[in-house]
């Protein structure tokens, strides 16, 4: 699909791996509404971007508010060809230790926002794209979920995230043959350690030693390499159902 025919949900848009692809979306002509969090810099951010953007906070977990976030984008853009799915948090937490178990709120949390609120607004996004008629190649829609190295090499006190973004790799092929019918793409992207404001609370030396443990490049990932991948799947109508790490061969260590 090309991208100048493209209208983009962008979760998890406001920053990072989102907001680097919104802004390769709209530089190749596309158009772009950042789904986050009605408190984060969204509508900063999707004014930076001109009339191609638009803001539309929405909570990824919310039925009512994603519902919310695709209307809006009907009515300025008048479809929607695609959804990358970059909302998301990174916690860390051992199964249990000297302070007991780990909480099971806090387990049931990352999987919601991760996994769940992946499945929310893909579905929504789907039944939306069924709308669309389909272009020469067939195509109705496209879906870029997020996953993560760490959905295959978690580390220690990852349970929990592992288990979500795990989810969101075994879904996205049966997501895929679902969609198969209908001419809609899903496929995933598995970062490893990508240098976004979520990185940017771990200290300096932490972000070095993460860099270390890369073969090659031996630097954190840019979000401009994130996006580039995410606009080349967009492009590519034969790339379907598949999980591709991004990772400069990074196979993370227990800690
Ligand atoms: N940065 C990395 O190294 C890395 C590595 C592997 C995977 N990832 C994944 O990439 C995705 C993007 O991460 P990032 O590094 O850009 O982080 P980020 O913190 O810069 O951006 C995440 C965005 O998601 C939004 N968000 C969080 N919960 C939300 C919710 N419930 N509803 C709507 N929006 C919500 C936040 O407000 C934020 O704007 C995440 O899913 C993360 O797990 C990141």
């Amino acid at each position: 699909m090309k991208l100048e025919d493209s209208v983009v949900l962008v979760t998890g848009g406001a920053s990072g791996l989102g907001l680097a692809t919104a802004k390769a979306i709209v530089a190749g002509g596309g158009k772009v509404s950042l789904m986050d969090r009605p408190a984060s810099e969204g509508e900063a951010r999707a004014s930076e971007l001109g009339e191609a953007a638009l803001f539309a906070p929405s909570d990824v977990t919310s039925e009512e508010e994603v519902e919310g976030a695709i209307a809006s984008t009907m009515e300025a853009f008048g479809k929607v060809t695609g959804c990358i799915n970059c909302a998301g948090v990174g916690t860390a937490m051992k199964t249990t230790g000297k302070n007991g178990p780990m909480p099971l709120k806090h387990f049931k949390m990352t999987v919601e926002i991760n996994l769940v609120g992946t499945f929310n607004v893909l579905r929504l996004a789907a039944t939306k794209m069924l709308e669309n008629d389909p272009n020469e190649d067939g195509e109705r829609g496209v879906i870029v979920n997020t996953a993560s190295a760490a959905a295959f090499d978690g580390q220690i006190g990852q349970a929990a995230y592992s288990a979500s973004k795990g989810g969101v790799v075994g879904m996205t092929l049966p997501i895929a043959r679902d969609l198969s019918r209908d001419g809609i793409r899903c496929c995933t992207i598995a970062p490893g350690t990508f240098d976004t404001p979520m990185l940017a609370l771990l200290p300096d030396e932490a972000r070095q030693a993460l860099a270390a443990g890369i073969p090659f490049p031996q630097r954190l990932g840019r979000p401009e390499e994130f996006a580039q991948l995410a606009c080349d799947i967009i492009r590519n109508p034969y790339l379907n159902g598949e999980t591709i790490r991004l990772d400069g061969a990074l196979r993370m260590p227990p800690r």
